[in-house]
């Protein structure tokens, strides 16, 4: 068989490949999630679960995906579709797309709400906003910006821009560029971080939280949050990382790409817990502070700390450019689909697309708000989307990709695809499927 080309481009190299997915998956997931869920469940023996789900479940349903973007060269609803065909299977598989793209969208509508908020703390950083406050005012900043719609939406605006001005570009000068500048920005920010958290007192007491693996604390619902978490966190079951995978070179291994993506991204929630708990610890304030602890807890420290302000600017930064880089991988498939389908230029798919999802994000936002009464299946507009897409719709999206690659997919395909030169280890990531 010819070997497809897509239509939007290839990433220059294995590289760009592996910082694109990796900005993908190192996102608000792993610094503002991941340590409050953490924190929330009792700290190391959650870590050991997420890690071992992460390697058992996650590595192998990315290489999944990997392949069959690689192999349909397309949208994620037009690559299932094409893969299903050539393995002699119903073109309605696309469906795994279709739930992705709207996965996708009302990721991105949550997303965006808390990617705003990060903007908002690194302008009030750098302006010296919150030089010596107290965590009684800390609060009061953030639950003031939650009641306040207006100041959101300016902020949720912005951040829809930012993404839609990458994806504009397509793959080469949008994504490409992107990634190229904000990754070794990220992580040069990190260490930074990194060596600041190390020098205050409360370093050993958040590396024991992080990695005393105390079981009697774990609870099943422990277990799910971690499974869940780690379909979050490496971007799958939607499809973003089989559209990145569809502009991947061939002749290069996705196996191995996908251990150092992975690997990547668990090293980037580690040290985010790393940053944020000793910071928390050294000023004595509770870790199990739920989704307000980097927005409450950190500002406080920080407020107090010798150089804080320039620490609190850099640390946001850091979030934002993590958030930026992942929002991106929410709505490349689906604009690519528009691509695809419409014969578009990206122009017009970008002014649809980011209507939308500006649109949902309204909602959410509204639900800390001006609809926080309303109510579906007890939780709010904006905890149902973490949810729904979290718990459900991600790892249901990936069950069907596993299902998918492991009993639809001919064999000979997989094997030509991954082309592992070990067996053993072909076999692995088979009975892993
Ligand atoms: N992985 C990102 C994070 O941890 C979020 C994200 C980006 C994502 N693209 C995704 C999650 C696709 C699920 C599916 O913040």
């Amino acid at each position: 068989m010819q070997e497809k080309k897509s239509i939007h481009g290839a990433w220059a190299s294995r590289w760009i490949f592996i910082l694109a997915a990796t900005g993908s998956a190192v996102g608000l997931g792993n610094i503002w999630k991941f340590p409050y869920i953490a924190g929330e469940n009792g700290g190391g023996a959650f870590v050991l679960v997420y890690l071992v789900c992460i390697l058992m479940v996650g590595v192998p349903i990315m290489m999944a995906e990997v392949f069959i973007g690689r192999r349909g060269r397309q949208s994620p609803i037009n690559a299932m579709k094409d893969v299903a065909i050539e393995a002699n299977h119903s073109g309605k598989w696309s469906f795994v797309g279709w739930m992705g793209v709207l996965a996708g969208f009302m990721i991105f509508s949550f997303y965006s709400v808390v990617a705003g908020w990060v903007l908002y703390y690194i302008a009030g950083m750098g302006t010296g906003d919150f030089i010596a406050i107290g965590s009684d005012d800390a609060g009061k900043v953030f639950n003031d910006l939650l009641a306040d719609p207006q100041t959101l939406l300016i902020w949720h605006t912005i951040f829809v821009a930012m993404v839609m001005v990458v994806i504009v570009g397509g793959v080469k000068k949008g994504l490409e560029n992107a990634v190229k500048l904000l990754m070794p920005a990220l992580f040069i920010l990190l260490l930074i971080m990194l060596g600041y958290s190390m020098q205050t007192e409360g370093f050993s007491q958040g590396f024991d939280f992080l990695f005393h693996f105390d079981f009697s604390e774990l609870s099943w619902n422990a277990v799910l949050i971690a499974l869940g978490h780690s379909f979050f966190t490496l971007s799958l079951g939607m499809g973003a990382i089989m559209a990145y995978g569809s502009y991947m070179p061939k002749k290069t291994s996705i196996g191995g790409s996908v251990i150092t993506i992975a690997a990547m991204d668990t090293i980037v929630a580690l040290i985010a817990g790393l940053v944020i708990f000793p910071i928390v610890f050294a000023n004595g304030m509770d870790p199990g502070a739920g989704p307000g602890l980097m927005f409450v807890t950190l500002p406080v420290a920080f407020g107090q700390m010798p150089g804080g302000q320039i620490f609190g600017f850099v640390f946001f930064l850091l979030v934002g450019i993590a958030a930026w880089t992942s929002a991106i991988s929410l709505i490349e498939p689906a604009a690519a689909w528009l691509v695809e389908k419409f014969g578009w230029s990206r122009v017009p798919a970008c002014i649809v697309l980011g209507l939308v999802v500006w649109g949902l994000g309204i909602a959410a936002l509204g639900s800390f708000n001006f609809i926080s009464d309303f109510k579906m299946m007890g939780f709010n507009v904006f905890d149902f989307l973490d949810f729904m897409t979290a718990n459900v719709m991600l790892p249901l999206g990936g069950l069907f990709i596993a299902i998918f690659a492991g009993w639809f997919v001919t064999r000979k395909m997989a094997e030509d695809e991954l082309a592992i030169s070990s067996p053993l280890l072909f076999n692995a990531w088979y009975i892993a499927l």
